[in-house]
């Protein structure tokens, strides 16, 4: 039996591993009265697992829909609701869990806490949390409609914006209510990621200061208005890329051909199609890159010409005709040329094989002029949820563990800090 070489949707959910941003980092989880309250024990849980101390502070609109005790077990440590509970000493320790949290996280933030917080009132442990916490504040609002819209409600979040808040959401869609608009709060991993993006602007060291261009995902040649020629490239690694290198405090553009996944929090992601667009948005970024890893699986060939009208079926075979597209790498290496050394982005390439690895992994190093080439076996490279690479550079080869994407992405960008030290 043959399996499957399609993306499927745990081949990008790392959930056994931790991540490193979040890593033993205290972050606040303040919870408002929303019927989203649901969507935050996620957000605590998957915290958690991610390697964050996770200390939670409820509104009393908020314990009327989920007890206390949900988010105690989720997250395996005392959570605080009531400023005024007679001899608690999780209450009075508020504060000093306020000072020492990385981020104030409010999912659900509903209108009410919004103004709250705009007018700086603390008339609850979430209200003195955030008045006496100096970490960055990170909101995900939820509420009906007409709320969001509400002149008041945008005025409140002004004022926030202005303050150097950030908001994550509220998205379009289907309400509990069952009306349709603006104001469902955003999903966990959405909040999740915008999360790692706060956290990452404060990181020190680690590629701080530098800029990634990351290429991914396959590539699409139209062949007739509902035809096209692609490939099971899923574009989940350079996703993974432009996420841990945003959270060690790079600044990155994506270029991404049709990938299922949204673009990430604070990543310039620039959405193409062919491969000729591909290497247009790759060169008109290179000038300002220092490291370019390119993961794309960019198509071989394209249609001599595109059908304007639906191609029809006949007897008998059925002949396309071809050419070649670029090799963007390749392209890029000429360009790099006329560039002095010192400002020469690194190149990270990938090599998908199916027989002498590391010899065509070595080959592609210096036909395309790389520092550092992952190479992994097809089919094993697209769908599994575990990945295996070899990184071949002039130094040697290392051949990794088999772990999940997020964490060869890691691996990565370990190897590419390293290069742009040497710089
Ligand atoms: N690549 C590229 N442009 C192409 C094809 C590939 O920039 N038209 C890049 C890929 O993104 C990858 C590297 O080149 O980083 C190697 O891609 P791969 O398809 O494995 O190798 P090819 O050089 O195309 O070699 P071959 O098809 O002979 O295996």
């Amino acid at each position: 039996m043959k399996t499957d070489p399609r993306p499927n949707a745990s081949e990008d959910r790392d959930e056994s591993s931790h991540i490193p941003v979040l890593q033993d980092r205290a972050i606040t989880l303040g919870v408002s009265g929303s019927i989203a309250v649901y969507k935050a024990l996620i957000l605590a849980s998957r915290l958690t697992q991610a390697g964050a101390q996770v200390d939670v502070v409820m509104t009393r609109a908020a314990t009327e829909l989920v007890r206390p005790l949900a988010f105690q077990a989720l997250t395996h440590r005392p959570v605080v609701h009531d400023l005024w509970e007679a001899g608690s000493e999780i209450a009075m320790d508020h504060v000093a869990t306020a000072h020492r949290s990385s981020a104030l996280l409010v999912a659900p933030a509903t209108a009410d806490r919004i103004a709250q917080l705009a007018l700086g009132l603390a008339g609850d442990a979430l209200g003195t949390t955030a008045l006496a916490t100096r970490a960055p504040l990170l909101l995900a609002p939820a509420m009906e409609p007409n709320m969001w819209a509400h002149p008041a409600t945008q005025g409140h979040v002004e004022t926030l914006l202005q303050r150097g808040a950030r908001f994550v959401g509220p998205e379009e869609g289907r309400m509990a209510s069952g009306k349709m608009g603006r104001g469902r709060m955003a999903e966990p991993e959405r909040i999740i990621d915008a999360l790692r993006h706060v956290l990452g602007l404060g990181v020190e060291g680690g590629l701080r200061g530098r800029r990634v261009l990351v290429g991914t995902g396959p590539t699409r040649e139209a062949l007739d208005p509902v035809r096209f020629l692609s490939n099971h490239a899923s574009g989940s690694i350079g996703f993974a890329l432009a996420r841990a290198a945003r959270d060690r405090g790079a600044s990155v553009t994506l270029v991404t051909g049709p990938a299922r996944f949204d673009s990430p929090e604070g990543v310039e992601t620039i959405r193409v199609e062919t491969a000729l667009e591909m290497q247009a948005a790759l060169h008109s970024r290179l000038r300002e890159c220092d490291a370019l890893i390119m993961s794309a699986a960019v198509g071989d060939y394209r249609a001599t010409e595109i059908s304007e009208s639906k191609l029809k079926k006949s007897e008998g075979p059925m002949r396309l005709e071809l050419v070649r597209n670029p090799d963007i790498l390749l392209g890029l290496d000429e360009e790099l040329r006329s560039m002095t050394p010192t400002e020469r982005p690194i190149r990270v390439g990938f090599a998908a094989e199916t027989e002498s690895l590391v010899a065509n992994a070595r080959d592609k190093l210096r036909r395309k002029g790389l520092d550092l080439v992952v190479a992994n076996t097809v089919p094993a490279a697209f769908g599994a949820g575990l990945h295996q690479v070899t990184l071949v550079s002039a130094d040697g080869e290392a051949e990794l563990q088999p772990m999940y994407k997020p964490q060869v992405a890691e691996r990565i960008l370990d190897r590419v800090e390293r290069l742009l030290e040497r710089d």
